[in-house]
């Protein structure tokens, strides 16, 4: 047994105290993992806008104080009481919203009110067995996805569970089980989403780990947490690209390019990348784009130049920045007969405009989260890809920088000047 093990445990972590103030490293306790959970000494953690958004003020249920972070990997430093599919020493990704089993309904055969079916962001739909509800309280469970997913129950259920409840645990930064496991100062901090990875040891939920295979190096397995499964995952659940379609992408950071690569293996003839950093463009083309563009570069509005180009407009257009503006470009720029428009980007200040006459010829604007992706099912997928050479992670990483550094992370990424920082914590030696 481990010396930590069943203990809290004294690491450094970065607290976001207050909306809008700089990260502070700090001396946090993490106590053991409850029920269901697991305790993991973080290795790597991709540092992503949502991160920057959630702390300046950006996301309505944000709550401080909190440690931040969602993109990680690590090991698994111990387990609570009733965890099955890790042990210690297993190599984990979190993942942030993919709390649920991946089992199919009918294919086991599940009686119906244990079914709960998704219609937005789950390409699929979900059966929680009663052991499964027993093992991680799924009342809360319920309740984080009626609120995330718009789910769409049984009557069963629908008179089970409360859905009517605003937040619930989860994205208010408690464990499935309504308190926290992490104090600083006396105080408790709160999770982000029970993930929580700019620290050195975090706990998560089981249903928020998966394992990572052994050969994978996790520097770059954290970027597939959120990044990579986010882009690729939505060219793939999202809207399904064709070979041959001709895409254009806005926000050439780690979420658009891994848009982009998702694109490319779907065999997209044009992939046209957007940014205001032309610094971006090589990479992009490295990675898939057939040509790149700068808005600021153009005297027309960005949709009207590519209308011209694309002889009417495209098949799918992506938004991956987080604006109301350039949302609108994407939608305006996407075929009028049969275009689709992803949003992706998150924390857009206004309400979109649509017009709805410019919808009317078969235009679809759609959201997507996390890629609409089933993780267990993408994640592994993704490293088995990455590790035959197919996916290009390593490119996506501009800066690799210490827990200390993390503000900086947050520096260059406002400054336009990363694709992805990766905060590496000390090799692990549990
Ligand atoms: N939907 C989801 O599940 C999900 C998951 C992860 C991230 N996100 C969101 O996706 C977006 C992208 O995340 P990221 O981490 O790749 O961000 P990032 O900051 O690394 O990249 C954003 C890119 O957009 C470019 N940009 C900014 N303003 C622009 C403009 N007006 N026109 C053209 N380009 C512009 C920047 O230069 C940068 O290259 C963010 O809004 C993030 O919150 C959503
Ligand atoms: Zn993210």
């Amino acid at each position: 047994m481990l010396e930590t093990e069943g203990k809290p445990i004294s690491c450094r972590a970065a607290v976001a105290w207050e909306n809008g103030k700089p990260l502070v490293v700090e001396t946090v306790e993490v106590n053991p993992p409850g029920t269901g959970e697991v305790r993991i000494k973080m290795v790597a953690a991709g540092v992503c806008h949502s991160d920057l958004t959630y702390f300046n003020g950006g996301y309505e249920n944000a709550v401080f104080p909190c440690i931040i972070g969602h993109e990680g990997a690590g090991i698994v430093e111990s387990i609570g009481e009733g965890v099955t599919s890790v042990k210690p020493k297993s190599a984990v990704f979190t993942n942030e919203y993919e709390r649920r089993t991946t089992s199919r309904p009918f294919q086991k055969g599940f009686p119906p009110h244990l079914v709960v079916s998704s219609s937005r962001w789950l390409s699929d739909v979900d059966v929680f067995d009663p052991q499964t509800i027993a093992s991680h309280n799924l009342n809360f469970l319920l309740r984080f996805r009626f609120k995330m997913a718009s789910l769409s129950v049984s009557d069963h259920l629908r008179h089970t569970f409360d859905t009517t409840q605003r937040m619930d645990e989860l994205e208010t930064g408690i464990m499935l089980d309504g308190t926290t496991r992490l104090k600083c100062k006396g105080r408790q901090l709160y999770h982000y989403y029970g993930v929580s990875t700019f620290g050195e040891y975090s706990v998560v939920p089981e249903i928020g780990v998966i394992k990572i295979a052994e050969s994978m190096p996790l520097d770059r397995a954290c970027l597939i947490g959120c990044c990579v499964s986010t882009g690729y995952g939505a060219t793939l659940n999202t809207v399904k690209v064709e070979a041959g379609s001709k895409v254009a992408v806005w926000g050439l950071g780690g979420v658009g390019l891994s848009v982009v690569m998702g694109c490319k293996a779907a065999g997209a003839a044009r992939i046209i990348g957007i940014d205001i950093k032309a610094e971006k463009f090589d990479v992009a083309k490295d990675l898939g784009c057939t040509e790149c563009l700068n808005p600021n570069d153009h005297a027309k509005p960005i949709q009207q130049v590519l209308k011209v180009m694309t002889d009417g407009g495209l098949d799918y257009t992506f938004e991956c920045i987080g604006h109301a503006e350039t949302m609108e470009a994407a939608f305006e720029s996407s075929h009028l007969a049969w275009g689709t428009t992803v949003i992706i980007g998150i924390g857009t200040k206004r309400d979109l405009t649509l017009n709805p006459w410019k919808l009317l010829s078969g235009r679809t604007v759609k959201g997507s989260k996390v890629g609409g992706s089933v993780a267990k099912e993408l994640f592994p997928r993704l490293c088995e890809e990455y590790l035959a050479g197919r996916l290009n992670l390593d490119k996506l990483i501009t800066h690799r920088m210490s827990l200390d550094e993390i503000n900086k992370a947050f520096d260059v990424m406002r400054a336009g000047e990363s694709i992805r920082s990766v905060i590496l914590f000390e090799v692990c030696c549990c």
